[in-house]
């Protein structure tokens, strides 16, 4: 009896107590076999035997369920511990981005013409010849081609330098009147502090009848959007040249860092360069088809646009996938 009861208390898992019971409880377990011996017990004694077992098995049946429920704590306890949570731990803080400056910027500048009733275009970034220049009024032998380092590819394909060829392609799909911006990115063979080899235009397209469109127009609405994207600034324009237009204007505001007094990014002369435009040439109108017909044209660099709104020292730090720079503009 002494040894059962051992086996009961020394069982240190439930699963050993399981076993346990099986051993003393079970069907050919130790009592039953105590059990059967009563029909070789003589008929005088077997009411003592058989009380003298029920007593063992109450005895042995209460040892089993103090250790069950003892060691049913222990489990308990075992797995609240090892689920435990420490609430004072630091935890790993997910990294969030932001929207990019520079997207934030394009979104900006097309809020302000899509209210205006442009349409919103788009065109290939891998071009050819003849709507990144020829049909811009840049002929092969023009000079003005070198302005714009190109990514050539070997079947004479090449990485758009500007936005401009998406005026050729909207003004060949369609038929004026015509009022379109075409923000995307471009490439150029470009690398320091002001220039990356990959970055983003906007470029605008007014077409009309002949005699529609006039160089006022053009003024008005640039000063207009520039002083809608940097505030209450001075706007002028300076005679310019560009192939696709004549005449050509490069527009400047007025300092927003030293306001127009002469700092260092304004070279101390008070302004600051921010976009291109004009009257378009007759011979980009040729190249098109189009006849009788008159229009005004821009492009803008949305990553100088960003880095004057936000005042970004280096335009390559844009690129560099640094998340501390887009924490900054949360
Ligand atoms: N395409 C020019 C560039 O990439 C920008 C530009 C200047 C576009 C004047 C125009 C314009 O439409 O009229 O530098």
């Amino acid at each position: 009896m002494k040894e059962l009861e051992d086996k009961i208390i020394q069982a240190n898992s439930l699963e050993s107590l399981e076993k346990v019971r099986v051993e003393l409880f079970g069907k050919k377990g130790i009592l039953a076999g105590e059990f059967a011996k009563m029909k070789d017990v003589p008929g005088p004694e077997k009411r003592a035997f058989a009380q003298g077992l029920n007593e063992n098995k109450a005895k042995l049946q209460a040892s089993f369920d103090a250790r069950y429920e003892a060691l049913k704590v222990e489990e308990i306890e075992r797995v609240l511990k090892s689920e435990a949570i420490d609430v004072s731990l630091y935890g790993t803080v997910a990294q969030k981005g932001a929207l990019h400056p520079v997207m934030e910027t394009m979104d900006k500048i097309i809020d302000y013409f899509v209210a205006l009733n442009f349409s919103v275009e788009s065109g290939p970034m891998v071009e050819d010849d003849f709507h990144n220049f020829e049909a811009l009024n840049l002929p092969k032998y023009h000079p003005a081609r070198d302005m714009q380092d190109t990514f050539y590819f070997k079947d004479g394909g090449l990485l758009r330098t500007h936005t401009s060829p998406v005026q050729i392609r909207t003004m060949l799909e369609t038929k004026p009147p015509i009022r379109m911006i075409a923000p995307g990115t471009v490439f150029r063979r470009d690398f320091d502090v002001t220039h990356t080899p990959m970055f983003h235009q906007v470029e605008g397209l007014v077409v009309d009848e002949k005699g529609k469109v006039s160089f006022a127009n053009l003024k008005s609405i640039l000063t207009d959007f520039l002083q809608y994207m940097f505030g209450d600034v001075d706007v002028r324009f300076r005679p310019s040249f560009f192939p696709f237009t004549e005449p050509s204007a490069e527009v400047d505001i007025s300092c927003i860092f030293c306001e127009g007094k002469g700092c260092r990014i304004c070279s101390h002369t008070g302004w600051l360069e921010v976009l291109g435009c004009g009257i378009v040439d007759p011979n980009v109108f040729k190249a098109v088809g189009y006849e009788d017909v008159s229009g005004y044209a821009f492009g803008l660099g949305v990553e100088r646009f960003a880095m004057l709104m936000h005042k970004i020292p280096d335009l390559r730090s844009l690129f560099e996938g640094d998340i501390r720079l887009l924490e900054q503009f949360r």
